[in-house]
C-alpha cells in the first residue's frame, strides 16, 4: 500500500468510528454530559473545522474557508473553554455532519493529487491523529452520560494470566535513544521528536499495570485517608474533590459504572480513571514511584541486544488484536496477561493500550524540538511556557486508534484529571529492594526523578 492509499483508508477509518460515536438524536448530541467535556457535536465540527483549516486552507485562519469566520471562531479550543462550548449558537448536528462530509470530499480529492513522497503527506496524518483523538475525547465524554446506557459492553477481549499482578522487571542502567526522527517515523507528532541519546539508571518496571484487585487493596488500607501516602498538592486536591476510589467505582459495593452498565469491578483489570496525584499515592503505599518518561519509553521500545530501538515493543509488526488492546472496540482495559506476544525486549507487557500510565514527566520539548505546522498543538503546553501543570501519560489506551500509536507518543493532561482512561504502572530505583508488599508500614525514601512543583496556570482548552 502507498502511503497515500493508507492515508486514505485512515482517514475512512477514523471517520467511520467518529460517525458511531455521534450516531444519536440531535438533542443527545447537542447536551453537556459534564462541564470538562464539550458537547459531541462541537467535537464532530471541530474535527472538520481542523481538517479544513490544514489540509484546505494551508493553516491559515485568515483565508477564507466553508464557514463564515463567526461560525468558524466557534471551533477554536482556545478561544473557547469546553466548558462554555454548550451554550454557543453551534452548527446543527445537521450541518455538522454535512459540513464535515464536504470537506472529506474535497481533502480526499487533494490527497488523490498528491505526488508520491510529498511532505504533505504528514499532514493528513497529523489530521488523522487529530481526527481519532478527538474521538477518545467523545468516549471520554460518553463515559460521564449519566443514565441508561448509551453503548453495549463492548468487544470481547483475551482473557488475562495468572501471577503477573504486582511483579516486576530490571532494565539495566545506561544509554538508549529517546524519541524518534522524521526518517524513521514519518508521521511522529513534534513532540516525540527529534531522537537522542539518553543515559537512564538501572531501575525497575512493573510488568504490568496496576490492577483493580490491588487498587482495592489500597484502599482498604485506608489509603485515601493516609496523608503520609500524598503529595502535598495531591492530599490538597483529594482533600478538596474528596476522593475515595477512581471515578465511577462504588467500593461498597465493589461495583462500577461503565458507560451506563453497572457491573462488578474485575480485579484483574487495570485500574483506571485515576489522576496522577491518586497514582502518585498509590506508589508511595506500594513503596514504589511512577517513571519518568524516559523509562517508561526504554522499558517500552529498547532492545538491549541489538542496542536499536524497536517499532513497537514486540518489534516490527503492525498492532493486532494478539498484540494489544486498542481501537476503541473493547470499551475497557483487557486483563493484565492478556498480551504475553505484546511484551518487549525487557519482557514489560501491555504498554501499548488499555490504559494511557502517568508518568512523572512535565511536558517538555525534547533538545533540537521544531514545532509542526499545527504549531499550536504541543508548544502552549510545554513547561515553561506559562501554559499550567501538566504531567505526561504514555502508552496509550484500548480507545486509542492503533494507527496513530507509537511509542514514542505523549499525552498530557492535569494531575487531577481522571475521565480520561488513566491507569498506573509502577517503577522501582534498582537498588530498592523490588515490590514491597502492602503490609509494609513504611514508604521507601525516594530518590527525586523529575517530579516537580505544580501550580501554574492553565491556558489552552483543547
Ligand atoms: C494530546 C490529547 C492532550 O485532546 O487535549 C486535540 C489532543 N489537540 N486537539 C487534547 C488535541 C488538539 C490533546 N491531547
Ligand atoms: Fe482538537
Amino acid at each position: 500500500m502507498t502511503s497515500r492509499e493508507l492515508l486514505a483508508t485512515e482517514l475512512t477509518r477514523a471517520r467511520d468510528r467518529t460517525l458511531r460515536l455521534v450516531d444519536f438524536d440531535d438533542a443527545e448530541v447537542r447536551r453537556q454530559y459534564d462541564p470538562l467535556m464539550s458537547p459531541l457535536v462541537w467535537d464532530l465540527a471541530h474535527i472538520g473545522q481542523q481538517e479544513e483549516l490544514w489540509l484546505l486552507r494551508g493553516g491559515d485562519p485568515d483565508r477564507r474557508g466553508l464557514l463564515s469566520p463567526q461560525v468558524d471562531q466557534l471551533y477554536d479550543a482556545f478561544v473557547h473553554s469546553r466548558a462554555s462550548r454548550v451554550d454557543l449558537p453551534l452548527l446543527p448536528p445537521a450541518d455538522a455532519r454535512a459540513y464535515c462530509a464536504t470537506v472529506r470530499g474535497r481533502a480526499l480529492d487533494a490527497l488523490d493529487a498528491l505526488p508520491d513522497g510529498h511532505p504533505d503527506a504528514f499532514t493528513f496524518a497529523m489530521v488523522v491523529s487529530h481526527e481519532n483523538q478527538h474521538d477518545e475525547t467523545m468516549l471520554q465524554a460518553l463515559s460521564l452520560r449519566r443514565g441508561a446506557p448509551l453503548l453495549d459492553r463492548g468487544a470481547a477481549l483475551p482473557g488475562g494470566r495468572e501471577g503477573v499482578a504486582g511483579t516486576s522487571v530490571l532494565v539495566p542502567g545506561g544509554e538508549f535513544v529517546l524519541g524518534v526522527d522524521a526518517e524513521t517515523e514519518p508521521f511522529s507528532l513534534d513532540n516525540e521528536r527529534p531522537a537522542h541519546v539518553v543515559d537512564v539508571p538501572a531501575f525497575r518496571i512493573g510488568r504490568v499495570p496496576v490492577t483493580s484487585g490491588e487498587w482495592r487493596a489500597f484502599i482498604a488500607d485506608g489509603g485515601y485517608r493516609e496523608p503520609r501516602w500524598w503529595s502535598p498538592a495531591g492530599w490538597e486536591h483529594r482533600q478538596r474533590a474528596g476522593l475515595t476510589a477512581p471515578l465511577f467505582w462504588n467500593a461498597e459495593t465493589g461495583t462500577r459504572t461503565r458507560f451506563g452498565h453497572v457491573e462488578d469491578i474485575p480485579d484483574d483489570e487495570p485500574v483506571q480513571h485515576v489522576t496522577f496525584f491518586e497514582a502518585q499515592a498509590y506508589a508511595a503505599w506500594a513503596g514504589a514511584r511512577l517513571p519518568t518518561e524516559a523509562e517508561w519509553e526504554k522499558a517500552c521500545a529498547w532492545d538491549p541486544q541489538t542496542r536499536t530501538r524497536r517499532r513497537y515493543p514486540w518489534g516490527s509488526a503492525d498492532p493486532g488484536p494478539a498484540l494489544a488492546n486498542l481501537g476503541g472496540d473493547a470499551l475497557r482495559p483487557a486483563p493484565v496477561g492478556a498480551y504475553p506476544e505484546g511484551a518487549s525486549a525487557y519482557g514489560v507487557e501491555q504498554m501499548m493500550g488499555d490504559v494511557w500510565e502517568w508518568t512523572t514527566s512535565p511536558l517538555r520539548p525534547w533538545p533540537g524540538f521544531t514545532p509542526m505546522v499545527y504549531e499550536r498543538y504541543s508548544v502552549p503546553f510545554f513547561d515553561g511556557a506559562g501554559s499550567g501543570d501538566y504531567r505526561v501519560l504514555r502508552g496509550g489506551s484500548w480507545a486509542v486508534a492503533p494507527s496513530i500509536l507509537r511509542p514514542s507518543f505523549r499525552n498530557w493532561d492535569h494531575p487531577v484529571r481522571r475521565q480520561i482512561f488513566s491507569g498506573v504502572r509502577l517503577a522501582w530505583d534498582a537498588d530498592e529492594p523490588l515490590a514491597r508488599r502492602a503490609t509494609d508500614d513504611e514508604p521507601l525514601a525516594r530518590r527525586a526523578t523529575d517530579d516537580e512543583p505544580l501550580g501554574r496556570r492553565a491556558t489552552g482548552d483543547v
